[in-house]
């Protein structure tokens, strides 16, 4: 698997071309992330003598440990690399399905969407893919051993980490799941119950996990002792897992998506997640639009029409790029732009419903993301996830990995929606080793004076949160202001504008509404009393200035951290 990997890798980092002025570096490194023991771990490493690349599979690591509802060892995700020469590539940690999946796993006698199956329990886990991408890493392109990029998180999962309210939030959310298993309520509830604020998590299991994923470059993990613990325990479970699965585990390497916004260069992720192909076409249709000068409710109808349709292409046509072929150069044409951009009308929202697309039934969790710039000017955007939070809920016996529940990802049936309300068909359809559609949007966002590194959690939402901070990007803001605004969502279906209580006024939202869109001002995406959403953690380096920044939203408990 490596050596083939090695190839595909170099090949990348030889074949694209550098983007312009990579001969200065930045005057500081920076780091930021969901978690502040992660931030430091990160600052740790390159305080080690380590790179970008190091702090990445030390940062993933120690959030696997201390944000155990966001990510893991037994989840995916996407790392946007970018080396100081302005080299790019996307590693894709994406789960995959187990071989003994089928397209109707989850329907029941009558064919409707079972979704405690698909979001729940064994048979919503998928063969997980984030150690693959560490051992990667660190063999092609960090500085440091394993042994050493580990260390920090090993010393958490031994020593444990603090309870917090976000931690009781997600807990709370998902309680129920996580009394089912008794491999899971000894490690994450105090007496079958949410843990209080200051109460000390230890996973010596997942330790020793860690311990032999670094002794055995990630060996023990697909094809050891903690493989075959994995697979028993999902097997105990009800679940479909083989040994094989893990064995053939794959990460792929794979060339980004780009794309010019008013001259703000955008690197961005590639399928199996939609979010890059989507960004690029919202962005592409909204180039023909001066937004600085719209005024604001206007803005916000050309922005959401854009949204609408970029979604909308997003459920018809994409899947998992090994299996299905997605149309990415015609839906990022200039011929095919300018067609979506002349069906918005300035002033009537388009009824979803009237576009050609999928029909469907109506019907928001959990995920990280971090960035970090080294002084050399290597970048990454990360964004993890084991989807829902604490996933499937299942930690898979001795092993102490918490398996993802990523298989709701797929589309269960054509024309149903996921969690996220999210729609898709055949192409999304699932297939033993297929990957799931994600929506994970790790970008970089460059010109001649500025470069920015950003992504965050939030499901169906991600794309949209980027995309409203590309925009803020363009007007001259900086990364506080990014992870600090207010936001507004529309994915197609459900045909309506969801929106943070402060991202639309009542005057603008009356104006919306008479232009014919339905607005939902949020109380809670997650079932609670959460009104707003996204973690954004996003860094700029101003070359100009000469002067980086940083910032974590300030809904979640992360910290930012710029580093003379
Ligand atoms: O890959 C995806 O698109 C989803 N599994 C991400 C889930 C997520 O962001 C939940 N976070 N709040």
């Amino acid at each position: 698997m490596h050596q083939k990997l090695l190839t595909l890798s170099y090949a990348f980092f030889l074949i694209l071309t550098p983007v312009s002025g990579h001969s200065q570096s930045p005057p500081s490194a920076a780091i930021a992330t969901a978690h502040p023991l992660a931030t430091k771990v990160g600052e740790q490493i390159l305080g080690a003598g380590g790179n970008a690349f190091d702090a990445a599979i030390a940062i993933s690591s120690a959030l696997a440990v201390v944000e155990p509802y966001s990510s893991g060892l037994g989840g995916g995700g996407f790392f946007l690399l970018q080396n100081k020469d302005g080299d790019n590539v996307m590693l894709d940690a994406r789960e995959t399905a187990p071989a003994k999946s089928s397209r109707d796993m989850y329907l029941d006698k009558e064919g409707k969407v079972n979704t405690s199956l698909s979001m729940e329990g064994p048979l919503s886990a998928g063969i997980p893919g984030l150690p693959a991408a560490l051992v990667y890493m660190a063999k092609h392109f960090g500085r440091l051993p394993l042994s050493v990029t580990l260390a920090p998180s090993i010393k958490y999962a031994q020593d444990g980490f603090e309870v917090t309210e976000r931690y009781r939030r997600w807990a709370q959310f998902r309680l129920k799941l996580l009394q089912r298993y008794p491999s899971t309520a000894q490690i994450f509830l105090h007496q079958n119950q949410v843990p209080p604020v200051g109460w000390v998590i230890k996973q010596h299991q997942l330790a020793r996990t860690l311990e032999k994923i670094a002794k055995t470059e990630g060996h023990s993990f697909y094809q050891g002792d903690t493989a075959k613990q994995m697979v028993d325990a999902v097997r105990d479970a009800g679940g479909i897992w083989q040994l094989s699965d893990l064995k053939n585990y794959q990460l792929k390497v794979r060339e980004p998506v780009t794309g010019n916004y008013n001259g703000i260069k955008v690197t961005t992720a590639a399928p199996p997640s939609s979010g890059g192909i989507v960004l690029m076409s919202m962005l592409n249709i909204l180039s023909g639009y001066d937004l600085d000068k719209t005024e604001p409710a206007q803005k916000k109808h050309l922005v959401v029409e854009a949204m609408r349709r970029a979604y909308r292409d997003r459920a018809i046509y994409m899947g998992d790029p090994d299996f299905v072929q997605i149309p990415t150069s015609r839906l990022l044409s200039k011929e095919y732009t300018d067609r979506l951009r002349s069906s918005i009308e300035s002033t009537i929202a388009t009824p979803s419903n009237t576009l050609p697309g999928i029909k469907t039934k109506d019907s928001s969790h959990h995920t990280t993301h971090f960035s970090i710039l080294d002084k050399s000017g290597n970048r990454v955007a990360a964004t993890l996830t084991i989807n829902y939070p604490f996933g499937s809920g299942l930690v898979a016996g001795d092993s102490g990995v918490l398996l993802n529940d990523e298989m709701d990802d797929f589309s269960a049936k054509p024309g149903e929606p996921n969690a996220y309300g999210l729609i898709g068909a055949e192409a999304n359809a699932i297939a033993a080793n297929k990957r799931p559609l994600s929506s994970m949007t790790p970008t970089f966002l460059e010109t001649d004076d500025r470069v920015a590194i950003l992504g965050t959690p939030g499901g169906s939402r991600i794309i949209t949160m980027v995309l409203l901070a590309a925009l803020d990007f363009k007007a001259g803001n900086k990364p506080d202001s990014w992870v600090s605004l207010s936001r507004y969502h529309h994915q197609y279906l459900p045909d309506i504008i969801f929106y943070e209580p402060d991202a639309i006024s009542e005057d603008e939202a009356k104006t919306l509404g008479a232009m014919g869109h339905e607005l939902k001002k949020l109380q809670s995406p997650y079932g609670d009393n959460q009104a707003r959403y996204g973690n954004m953690q996003a860094i700029m380096w101003d070359k100009k200035e000469n002067k980086v920044y940083a910032a974590s939203d300030p809904r979640g408990e992360g910290s930012a951290s710029v580093i003379k």
